[in-house]
This record gives structure tokens, sequence and C-alpha cells, in this order.
């Protein structure tokens, strides 16, 4: 191995597929995945991996020093570089309650940030969202000098981060950078997010809940194509420099609805409007041209190839989904590690 990467949250939905994409592209990379299983963990997003050399978990909070260190010090001699994406995630919780929300993503961000800097790691890559901006109108994009305006206690949990973040950079000269992603989708997503709610809800014919009148628009990017931009900004990216990240790919929720539906062969009937969110942010789309220009990176995939086989995967994957839907997801880890800490 020629050096180590500490992942946080790399039993979640991004950090799987990063996890898998490292497998493939960096397999002389020693990945150290350190995640506390919340309900948005799941190890099976991992089996591919199992027994694996190249790829150590870690069950630990990011918000507990001693967690931290034990996951550094499973990196070994090699050279660190940090992955940052553990974090409370999903803005319907946070409107519920937002103390994890400040509890993982702030806390933990700078507990994080401290045990890293006492040990000198080379990068830490900080994995932060396009919702730190706020919302758009109709017109216009989010550029990485867009004022920080959040408006749910995700965002704003996800913003304190991105400060304390730039902040480290600043003081303590720490080797930070910032990404800005828009919304991800596909496979290994918790069926809490649209996507992959509405794929689970049509497969069973139950009522697809549309926020409002539908017509809030997201900037859709795949999963991979995410991974791969935060592999350009680990590997290239320059220090202290924020990267937005994002496809130029907008589209109001109920077109995708609706395009989920008619791939699926289900009727349109299935879709209920339901109370809309508090706060509802109206817009987001992404400037990415930054990253282009300055590390050549653009996304891969079209919506017209990624959607189908996002559909296609949640297809195929009718277990893995029984078992978020049952909660039976969560004995896994247990059942495949017994008790031990690490695997
Ligand atoms: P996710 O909710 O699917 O996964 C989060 C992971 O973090 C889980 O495995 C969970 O167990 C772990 N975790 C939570 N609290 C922890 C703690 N205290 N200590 C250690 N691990 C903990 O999230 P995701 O969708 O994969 O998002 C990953 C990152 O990317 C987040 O930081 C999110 O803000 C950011 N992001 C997500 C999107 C998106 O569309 N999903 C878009 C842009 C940015
Ligand atoms: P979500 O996947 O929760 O991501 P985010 O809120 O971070 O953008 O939601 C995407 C959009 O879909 C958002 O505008 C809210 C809307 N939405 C619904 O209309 N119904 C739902 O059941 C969910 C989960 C989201």
């Amino acid at each position: 191995m020629t050096r180590a990467i500490l992942l946080t949250g790399g039993a979640g939905f991004i950090g799987s597929n990063f996890v898998h994409m490292l497998a493939e592209q960096r397999p002389d990379w020693l990945c150290v995945n350190l995640d506390a299983l919340t309900y948005a963990g799941n190890m099976q997003n991992l089996a591919m991996v199992e027994g694996s050399t190249q790829h150590r978990f870690i069950h630990g909070d990011i918000c507990k020093t001693e967690d931290v260190e034990r996951a550094l010090d499973a990196c070994g001699d090699l050279p660190i570089s940090v992955v940052h994406m553990a974090a409370e995630s999903h803005v319907d919780r946070s409107i519920i309650s937002g103390l994890p929300f400040v509890q993982t993503n702030v806390l933990g961000t700078q507990v994080l940030l401290d045990a890293c800097r006492a040990r000198g790691i080379e990068r830490f890559v900080h994995v932060s969202t396009d919702e730190v901006y706020g919302s758009l109108g109709s017109e216009g994009f989010f550029t990485e000098d867009t004022t920080l305006a959040p408006n749910s206690p995700y965002s704003a949990s996800k913003a304190a981060s991105d400060m304390l973040v730039r902040a480290a950079f600043h003081t303590h000269g720490f080797p930070v950078l910032t990404t800005r992603c828009s919304n991800n989708y596909g496979p290994w997503q918790f069926p809490e997010k649209l996507v992959p709610l509405m794929l689970a809800n049509a497969r069973e014919d139950k009522p697809l809940p549309v926020y409002g009148d539908g017509m809030q628009v997201r900037d859709w990017l795949y999963v991979e194509d995410h991974c791969e931009a935060i592999l350009a900004v680990l590997e290239r990216g320059e220090l202290g420099e924020v990267y937005n990240i994002g496809g130029h790919n907008e589209y109001p929720n109920i077109e995708i609805v609706k395009t989920i539906l008619a791939a699926m062969g289900k009727p349109e009937s299935l879709i209920t409007y339901v109370t809309d969110r508090p706060g509802h942010d109206r817009r987001y789309a992404i400037d990415a041209s930054k990253i282009d220009a300055t590390l050549g990176w653009r996304p891969r995939w079209t919506f017209e190839q990624a959607l189908p086989a996002t559909i296609e995967w949640y297809a195929s994957q009718v277990e893995w989904l029984q078992g978020l839907r049952t909660g039976a997801y969560r004995d896994y880890y247990a059942q495949q590690y017994g008790s031990d800490s690490e695997g």
C-alpha cells in the first residue's frame, strides 16, 4: 500500500460508492473507513469489499477523539489523507430535530479536524453540499463565491462545518479542500431521499408523496461522478480552495417522479401531493466551471443513461431494499462481525 485514505461515513450512500471506486481505481491505497453506523450506515453496502486487505472498517464516532485516533492508528505508517463524508444528511430529519445535526456535522467535524491536525496528515477533503448557498430564483447558478445562506437545520450545520474547515486552513495552515455538490442519485442510497423513496414506493404500488406543487428544482448528479470529482480534488485540488460539483442537470421534482413511474410502467395516479416541507428551498443549480477549468473534471454520465441504470439497480436489489424497509439491515454488522468494533 502506498498511502492511506481515512474515509468518514463510508457505510453511507456516497461513502460506499467511494469505497468501491477506490477499490477499482486506486487498489494500492488503504481505505480506513470510520463510520458510526447510524440508521444511514449499512454494512451490506460494503459486502463487495468484505475480507479485502485494501479496506479496513472502524466502527466509531467522529465526535469521539479516541475513535478518530483509533482510525488514524489503523492507517499505520502510511501517509494519510482524509475524505470527510460522515454527516446527518436528511433535511426532513433536521426539521424534526436539529440537535443530531449540530452534534455530528459541527462538533464531529471539529473533533476530526483537531485529531487529524495533531497527527499531521497530508490533505483533508471536506465533502459539503450546495444547500449551504440557500435557494435560487428561476435564474442564475451557485458559484464558489455565492454568499452562504443556509435555510434548514441540515444546511446550517453543513455551513457551520464549512466555516470550521475554512478556519482550520486560515488559522493553522491545515491542508483542507472543500467540495459542494448538488443532489446525488444512484446505488445504495437510503430510501428516505427522493429518488430511492419513489422507486421503492412505486415498486410496492404505494403512494408517492410529492411536497407542495412538486416544482422545486434540483440539479441531479450521478453518484459515481461525484466520487470521481472528490478524487480529483483530493489528488489535484489547490489547498484552501472550494470546488462546486454539479451536472447542469436541473429538473423539477414532479418531472423526476413522472419519469420514474413511466420507466417502471406504473400509473401517475400513485402521485400524492402532500403538505410542503417547511422552509422548502425552491431551486438549486450549480456552476461547476471552476472544477472543470482547473482540474478537468466533468460528469461522465448523462441523466438519460444514469437514471435508467439507477432504476435497474434498485429493481435488482429487492432483498437489500426489503432489509432497509424492515430494519433488518441493522443486524447485518453484528451477524457478520460479531461484537468486534473493527472488520
Ligand atoms: P448518508 O446519510 O447516506 O451517510 C452518512 C454516513 O455517515 C452513514 O454511514 C452514517 O452511519 C455516518 N455517520 C453519521 N454520523 C456519524 C458519526 N457521528 N460518526 C461517524 N459516522 C457517522 O449521507 P450521504 O448522502 O452519503 O452524504 C455523504 C456526505 O455528502 C454528507 O456529508 C452530505 O452532507 C454530503 N452530500 C450529500 C449529497 C447527497 O445528495 N446525498 C449531496 C451533496 C453533499
Ligand atoms: P431530498 O432527496 O430529501 O434531498 P434535498 O432535500 O437535500 O434536496 O429531496 C429532494 C427534493 O424532493 C426536495 O425538493 C424535496 C422533495 N421531496 C418530495 O417531494 N417528496 C419526498 O418524499 C421527499 C423525500 C423529497
